[in-house]
């Protein structure tokens, strides 16, 4: 039988090749009204693209415990060995708008969605376990410094380094960016980390604090800059199709998860802040500890109903995982929902791709798209009194001792100890292609922010300075 075209309200479409004119070379009628209807909903197609992190891919999956960590979380997705929950996961760059080619350097966006019995938990992170700030007053400034320059509109070296140079404590960050990993092979060929530290709270109502790890089961493979530019020439959509086509062939890729557990009295005594989010946590101190794996197994249908239109936000997390004191973190628990209901609208938790797949009772009502029936007749306040949804209390988190003067607080001022031990690790070769990265990521930007950066590395380790200087064709004393 044939597909039969209809109007967005279920009239048949007569024609849809020809527009209704007066006569056969005459203007067209404003009673067109299947034109009207056609182009008004193309003139809105485009929605915001995320701020950040606009580029990206999606896929569905399933993750399964492979190892108890009830002790820690009472947490239902870690409730029993075997146990499966269905997921969904967004990979991007940070950087470059929706049309961005995908093999550029940038660190990667690994942002996951569990549809746990108890709600959705989102855990919205990155290809590398630091982050370029430790407050996020900054983060607009981090933004405005890498996008384009306001009045050229093109990406400006300049900029970029100016602002990373000011702020020593992004150093880490920068160190793992211009390095070999700096641009991933794909984004099956790359770790995921949680990197903040979040808490697990156990079936005692205690807690513990925690970091979460994904590593890759593809292994690590990354592109040098020459490489990239060679594919990028040819392919924007690498990273696209290599998920999408090996999802399609039925080699579906696999990440584990680990943790690792820190208690609330270590975290007062650990050597550094243990909720800067510059820092790791040292393995040493800190193993880790295997939980899990998810595979992505499902391409989305449609790539604008699920991977535009999905929605994660750190806020997002269920009973037996919750926030920490990261100031970061803290920031980014208000800036997603918010951008979400901009970009989205204040329903976009109806949207099939972010929907929980459990109930969901709450006083909510109205609102622009609201699609689900609006809870029907069911009073909208609590307290009341016909045992309608009521809180509950059992779920309260134990309390989390606090103290100390409210204040705009600097954070320790160690910026340069944890950039050390990282360049202290890569190999001679590993060295050299951190400074050659370095250089030509600088590109024009004037010596003084060079300067900058040299002495910056300088502190970290001498020979990364020299390393740095000589690239760039600069003396460490100049
Ligand atoms: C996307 C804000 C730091 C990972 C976004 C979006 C905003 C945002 C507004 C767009 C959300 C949307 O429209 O759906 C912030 C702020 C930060 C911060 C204010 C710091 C104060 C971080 C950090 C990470 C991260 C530290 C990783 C550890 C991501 C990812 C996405 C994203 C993966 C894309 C999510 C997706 O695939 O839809 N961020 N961000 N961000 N951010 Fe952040």
């Amino acid at each position: 039988m044939k597909k039969r075209l209809t109007t967005a309200f279920g009239a048949p479409v007569a024609d849809n090749n020809n527009s209704l004119t007066a006569g056969a070379r005459g203007p067209m009628m404003l009673q067109d009204v299947w034109y009207l209807e056609k182009m008004a909903h193309f003139d809105r197609e485009v929605i915001p693209e995320r701020r950040m992190h606009a580029k990206g891919s999606g896929a569905f999956g399933k993750f399964t415990v492979t190892h108890d960590i009830t002790k820690y979380t009472k947490a239902k997705i870690f409730s029993e060995i075997g146990k499966k929950t269905e997921m969904f996961a967004r990979f991007s760059t940070v950087a470059g708008e929706r049309g961005a080619a995908d093999a550029e350097r940038d660190i990667r966006g690994f942002a996951l969605k569990f549809y746990t019995e108890e709600g959705n938990w989102d855990l919205v992170g990155n290809n590398t376990p630091v982050f370029f700030l430790r407050d996020p007053l900054k983060f607009p400034d981090l933004n405005h410094a890498v996008k384009r320059d306001p009045k050229t509109n093109m990406r400006s070296a300049k900029n970029n380094w100016d602002f990373w140079t000011s702020l020593p404590e992004a150093l880490h960050q920068v160190t793992i960016t211009m390095s070999d990993r700096g641009i991933p092979y794909s984004y099956r060929h790359m770790h995921g980390f949680g990197s903040h530290t979040f808490s697990f709270i156990n079936a005692k109502n205690e807690r513990h604090w925690v970091k979460f790890h994904f590593v890759s089961q593809q292994g690590i493979k990354n592109l040098t800059d020459e490489e990239a530019e060679i594919l990028v020439g040819k392919n924007r959509e690498s990273h696209q199709q290599d998920l999408f086509e090996s999802i399609e062939k039925g080699d579906f890729p696999k990440w584990k998860m680990f943790v690792q557990i820190m208690s609330e009295e270590d975290a007062k005594h650990y050597k550094f802040n243990p909720f800067d989010l510059t820092r790791v946590w040292l393995k040493k101190d800190y193993p880790l500890i295997e939980v899990g794996e998810f595979e992505l197994n499902r391409n989305p249908e449609n790539y604008f109903a699920d991977v535009e239109q999905a929605a994660f936000n750190p806020a997002s997390v269920v009973n037996g995982i919750g926030f920490s004191p990261d100031k970061m973190l803290q920031g980014r628990l208000f800036s997603y929902g918010d951008a979400q209901r901009y970009r989205l609208g204040v329903n976009h938790n109806l949207i099939p791709v972010n929907a929980p797949k459990c109930p969901t009772n709450s006083y909510h009502r109205d609102g622009l798209m609201r699609v689900d029936g609006n809870a029907g007749a069911t009073i909208g306040y609590e307290p009341n009194s016909y045992e309608e949804w009521q809180e509950q209390k059992e779920y309260a988190e134990p309390i989390l001792d606090i103290d100390g003067g409210a204040s705009r607080w600097e954070m320790d001022d160690d910026n340069f100890t944890q950039p050390r031990m990282l360049f202290q690790l890569m190999s001679k070769e590993q060295k050299q292609v951190l400074f050659e990265n370095t250089a030509r990521a600088m590109g024009d930007a004037p010596d003084m922010i060079k300067k900058r950066h040299i002495d910056n590395c300088t502190k970290a380790d001498p020979a990364y300075g020299v390393g740095v200087a000589k690239a760039l064709g600069l003396s460490v004393k100049s």
